[in-house]
């Protein structure tokens, strides 16, 4: 199937939370990708309308608010804004940027609510859930934080562990504290309005697993895979929240839209503003035709958090309703680290879009660049500041920009800016002007394939090809000889420029715009790609400019420093959490735990972050499992005093007995070490 032959598309990109400025790891997730397919379908004369537009809705929204001491208004109108901003700067080329908090869309939000509840979709369910009597307040998803059952965290939230990833309900939390008052709550019970998924899991398995196993990419469908094959469950789609979309039920006062029903359905709020300002009829690009070859193509790019609710959620949410097409693919990317890091918003680790404005001006399409090479297609990828001045100064200054130079600069030396067919082509000439014609379609056939990391590749080597043909033929040495076949080479030279202006779109838009100024050529779609004679014969050329120059150490050191004082800082302002409830000395005398010895370590085959430690407890010696392995190396710690709970129910671990545990000291980022005596005490000292 050849996804470029639709003759409709309605492209989306994940709307972002109005809570925070957007950073790297967002463009390389959503938006970068969409842009460069939607311009590519916009080259190729598509009918597509492109939505994205701010989500500003959800417990997202409000924490920050109380945490900034301002009102969700204020909030969700200073990162509109920014978030806006920092879109168009990049030259993500929306044709709407919308906002969820528009009447437009609540009202559309709700009707898709009425619609199902009028079907008799929704299962009505009364459960008990927390409350926190100070505030009066039902506490959702991120109002409430507690302990992880699976990993321990302290800082978990009631939708989700942020340390080991796990999805949690607000019950799953230990010690569950309220994150507005900081008390612990109360159940109460509440009633909610669901989505019985399980009801649809025949239907999505027939339409997705079924119909899309070849046109997902393989993690895209390995994730849905897994979640159909756990067994779907009834989600709620409403929430005891006070800023959203109000539910439109008499007996639903005080409850909204849960984000479900709310964001995905900005997509289509979004297209209708947009519809409205333009004069187009929306429904063309969202409902399903008379005949179904008239279909819009919908195609959704999201982050890999957003998998589940595009692939199962949403598209049964569409189908329920019943009068909406469904998504033709969810090109989802997984997540891009920094420096070795996950980025991160709260803890500062991250590359903020608007300091970068700031910082290298004039610089997207570097900025775009590296994110395209580096782009985590299918599995996380990673950006560093020193790749970064490596792809810049070896790629875009010294592959393109270099030869694009070369020629402008020769051009005006010897012939005054004019390109001219001098003596005929010969065999070699003609030759590069046949590989360049092969170009356009490699790069679309990547991108039919959402490669962008390759089709972008494959731009590149049209530059390399360009570089070559000069370093042949080397007009700087025939000049002296022969001025007409000088003409020629810079002609043919001039062909690859132009076509690198307009194969370079898609991806470098302020770029090629640049070129095609200098070329003194009106911008050409695609239909122009891979065309040997794109610029006539004596055409005159515009003035050079200097397309890409170098990143410096000194920036890539600033940057770079710049984290490190984020790093530091973050260790210094670490919350503590808070003291856990009081205990008897009763209970804390039931503690045996005494100062051991290590006397053998190694690492536990196949895990990562164990190790089997032999332990001298004064008392016996004993094996212990230790989750340190990431922290230190067997060598360096054997022979350590530790501190050991040695009257702790033995546990098998990875197959081996473990008796007791090793106590640690653990720093707020994460850094681990041992408790231990200052001068060294018998094993066996007790502890207390
Ligand atoms: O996860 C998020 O960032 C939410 N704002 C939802 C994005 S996807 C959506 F727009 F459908
Ligand atoms: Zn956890």
């Amino acid at each position: 199937m050849d996804i470029f032959n639709k003759q409709r598309y309605t492209i989306t990109s994940a709307l972002p939370y109005a809570n925070g400025p957007l950073h790297i790891g967002h463009l390389a997730g959503a938006y970068i990708p969409g842009d460069i397919f939607v311009r590519f379908l916009r080259l190729n004369n598509k009918d597509v309308v492109y939505v994205c537009g701010s989500d500003e809705h959800g417990a997202a929204i409000t924490i920050k608010a109380k945490k900034e001491g301002v009102t969700p208004q204020e909030i969700i109108d200073k990162y509109n804004k920014q978030i806006k901003d920092s879109f168009e700067e990049f030259g993500i080329a929306f044709n709407i940027y919308h906002r969820t908090s528009e009447p437009i869309h609540h009202q559309l939000s709700q009707e898709f609510f009425l619609n199902l509840h009028e079907k008799g979709e929704f299962i009505e369910r009364f459960s008990e859930q927390y409350f926190d009597e100070e505030y009066q307040q039902f506490l959702a998803d991120r109002y409430i934080v507690g302990t992880c059952p699976h990993c321990h965290n302290e800082g978990a939230y009631g939708d989700q562990c942020e340390k080991c990833g796990t999805s949690l309900n607000p019950t799953d939390l230990i010690n569950p504290k309220s994150t507005l008052s900081g008390k612990e709550p109360i159940l109460k019970e509440t009633k909610h309005w669901y989505l019985p998924l399980d009801k649809y899991q025949p239907w999505l398995e027939k339409w997705l697993i079924e119909g899309k196993k070849d046109i997902l990419k393989s993690n895209v469908f390995g994730q849905c895979q897994s979640w159909l094959k756990t067994g779907l469950q009834p989600r709620s789609m409403t929430r005891d929240l006070d800023w959203g979309v109000d539910v439109p039920l008499a007996e639903a006062e005080g409850k909204k839209l849960y984000v479900w029903l709310d964001a995905p359905i900005g997509y289509i709020s979004a297209t209708k503003q947009w519809a409205i300002d333009e004069g187009k009829d929306w429904e063309l690009y969202w409902k399903k035709q008379a005949n179904e070859a008239d279909d819009s193509t919908l195609i959704h790019f999201i982050g890999k958090d957003n998998i589940v609710f595009h692939c199962i959620t949403f598209p049964a949410i569409l189908h329920a309703h019943g009068e909406y097409i469904l998504p033709e693919n969810v090109p989802a990317n997984e997540f891009l680290n920094l420096e070795g890091d996950k980025l991160s918003t709260s803890r500062n680790h991250a590359v903020w879009l608007h300091e970068y404005l700031e910082e290298f001006p004039n610089k997207q399409d570097e900025l775009r660049y590296m994110l395209t090479s580096i782009l985590p297609e299918t599995s996380d990828s990673e950006f560093t500041w020193k790749d970064f001045q490596a792809r810049v100064n070896n790629e875009l200054v010294a592959i393109l920009g270099n030869f694009v130079n070369r020629v402008m600069v020769l051009s005006h030396k010897y012939f005054e800016g004019k390109v001219f067919l001098g003596s005929a082509l010969t065999t070699q000439d003609q030759a590069v002007l046949d590989e360049l014609s092969k170009f356009p379609d490699l790069i679309k056939q990547s991108l039919s394939q959402y490669r962008f990391r390759e089709a972008l590749a494959n731009f590149m080597n049209a530059a390399r090809l360009g570089n070559k043909y000069l370093a042949d033929e080397e007009p700087w040495k025939t000049i002296k000889t022969d001025e007409e076949r000088v003409k020629t080479v810079l002609y043919v030279a001039s062909q690859i420029v132009a076509n690198l202006a307009v194969l370079g779109q898609p991806f470098l838009p302020f770029s090629s715009t640049r070129v095609f100024e200098m070329l003194n050529l009106p911008a050409q779609d695609w239909t122009a790609a891979g065309e040997a004679h794109l610029i006539p014969n004596g055409h005159q050329l515009g003035e050079s400019q200097l397309l890409f120059d170098k990143i410096t150490d000194e920036q890539v050191e600033f940057q770079l420093q710049k984290l490190a004082q984020a790093k530091a800082s973050n260790t210094l302002a670490a919350p503590k959490a808070a003291a856990k409830a009081n205990i008897s000395f009763d209970d804390f005398a039931k503690l045996d735990i005494r100062v051991g010895k290590i006397l053998t370590a190694e690492k536990v085959a196949k895990t990562k972050k164990l190790l089997k430690l032999t332990i001298d407890t004064g008392i016996d010696k004993r094996t212990v499992v230790s989750g340190i392995a990431e922290h230190f190396t067997p060598e360096e710690i054997i022979g350590k005093q530790v501190s050991i709970l040695v009257n702790l129910e033995p546990r098998e671990i990875k197959g081996i007995q473990s008796q007791g545990m090793i106590l640690m000291a653990e720093e707020a980022d994460g850094r681990l070490d041992f408790v231990n005596p200052i001068s060294e005490v018998s094993a066996g000292s007790t502890i207390r």
